[in-house]
């Protein structure tokens, strides 16, 4: 990881005050002074201030049930951030692996392990998200196929991955899909003309919501943080 955010990651220090540490020459390496904010460090080395060695504190990892009018984002715009709801340290220095939008409820993943939450959010690693989806009008018999052979969203280059449909009732469906495109479900199903009209994450890999309350929040298991390594 970058060396301003290993600091950060060790202290209570902000990205600012890290950087500004770093400026004045107090950061050594290896023994060596680096001064440079992007440095890549490993927690293996020996990265001291003014000689104290710093240890990182381990990374976390939370599923949250987002309910509605909350935003994936670290700042709060028309909507809150859904990071208020998590009542620890440093909260918002954590962030969301895989958005939902506002109107949107269900499972998200929080983290401060960038390289965690690529592996859920990467296009190349394929992670599937089960949604539960309500339609405005009743599933037409050709949708599953469709979405199985992949549609075409305005403004995309190339069809949408093959995606999983099982119908649950006339107007609700659960959806898995391996990628996640700006609001790609409902870009999806207004492909095939129709509408969403509430949208639900159920699952992402093998980590479902399942009774969790909405707006609470748990850490994962260990079991289940691995499953994305
Ligand atoms: N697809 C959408 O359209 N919206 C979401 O919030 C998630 C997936």
């Amino acid at each position: 990881m970058r060396l301003d955010k290993f600091v950060c990651k060790s202290t209570e220090l902000t990205r600012t005050e890290a950087k500004k540490l770093l400026k004045m020459g107090k950061v050594t390496v290896n023994d060596v002074v680096v001064k440079d904010p992007a440095t890549q460090v490993h927690e293996n080395n020996d990265i001291c201030i003014e000689g104290q060695r710093l240890t990182a504190r381990s990374s976390r990892y939370i599923i949250l049930h987002k309910p509605l009018d909350t935003i994936c984002s670290n700042v709060d715009e028309i909507y809150p951030s859904l990071l208020h709801l998590i009542d620890v340290d440093r909260a918002f220095d954590m962030h969301i692996a895989g958005r939902l939008d506002a109107d949107t409820t269900g499972l998200v993943l929080i983290t401060d392990d960038g390289r965690w939450s690529h592996n859920i959010i990467s296009p190349k690693k394929q992670c599937e998200k089960v949604y539960r989806v309500w339609l405005r009008s009743p599933l037409k018999d050709d949708t599953a196929e469709k979405f199985l052979l992949g549609v075409q969203l305005q403004g995309e280059d190339d069809l949408t991955r093959p995606a999983k449909l099982e119908q649950v009732d006339e107007r609700e469906v659960l959806l898995t899909i391996t990628e996640g495109k700006y609001h790609q479900v409902k870009r999806m199903f207004a492909a095939v003309g129709n509408k969403v009209i509430g949208l639900h994450r159920e699952q992402i890999g093998p980590v479902k919501l399942a009774d969790l309350p909405l707006a609470q929040w748990r850490y994962l298991t260990p079991e289940e943080v691995s499953a994305f390594v």
